[in-house]
């Protein structure tokens, strides 16, 4: 039996404001029969801890526990803040902030040296798509992203097609089972959960979160209201009542 979950990414949005809607979700979370992990802006995340039972992740850290790094934030400082939990490896932050295999690599470390899980993301770009490159850029990400050590308890693979994030497009169902049997083969440990991610919303989650090798959902814009995020705990629970 692997892991199921559902995972909201509330990105850079969200303030003190805003915890009303993380205890909203945190109420849908104790009867879930799921996991469910919010990750929060970094600032939010030691009041959301005191505020709720659930679980918080971060959505990135460095690679080092501590030093000279202004603007940074440690693995072992979210830990010490209340996460649990850390997305790494996200298409925004390779865009962003140029990240590469190496560096994901890296954080992963350093995040389950703190005692973090890890949500490590891989996807292919629209150009990577459209040039049927999808199944090599995953095969590279998985080998360049993904040290030695990932175990059920302490990784989850997210999938997330660039070109599927927040633009409300999504591969078929063929393309993401297609995807999802990819990366399981090429995994240490084939009980590794592997979620999906890229527009995943209230009114495509039943079907998505059914398919073959689907495990969870990696959520980023509905995740940000109770209305649009709990319906999608419920569609998990459905999936694999
Ligand atoms: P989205 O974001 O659900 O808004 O497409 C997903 C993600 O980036 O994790």
């Amino acid at each position: 039996m692997r892991r199921r979950i559902v995972a909201g990414n509330w990105k850079m949005n969200g303030t003190v404001a805003d915890l009303a809607t993380v205890a909203e979700i945190s109420t849908a979370a104790k009867t879930a029969a799921c996991e469910v992990v919010l990750c929060l802006p970094a600032t939010l995340i030691r009041s959301a801890r005191n505020l709720v039972g659930m679980e918080i992740g971060g959505q990135d850290c460095h690679a080092r526990a501590e030093g000279a790094h202004t603007g940074d934030i440690s693995a072992p400082m979210l830990r010490n803040a209340g996460a649990g939990w850390v997305i790494l490896g996200h298409s925004e932050r390779r865009r962003d902030h140029a990240e590469i295999d190496a560096q994901v690599a890296a954080k992963v470390l350093a995040a389950w040296e703190a005692g973090l899980t890890v949500i490590l993301c891989i996807g292919e770009t629209e150009a990577q798509y459209r040039a049927g490159e999808t199944l090599g850029v995953l095969a590279a990400q998985i080998a360049g992203s993904l040290p030695e050590g990932a175990t059920p308890a302490n990784t989850m693979i997210a999938y997330e097609p660039v070109w599927a994030i927040g633009t409300g497009l999504t591969p078929s169902s063929d393309e993401i089972t297609r995807a999802h049997a990819f990366i399981r083969a090429r995994l240490p440990d084939p009980a590794l959960s592997i979620l999906y991610g890229g527009s995943v919303g209230p009114a495509n989650a039943a079907a998505i979160l059914a398919l073959r090798g689907v495990d969870g959902a990696l959520v980023g814009g509905a995740s940000l209201a109770s209305e649009t995020f709990i319906p999608l705990i419920h569609a998990m629970e459905a999936a694999h009542a």
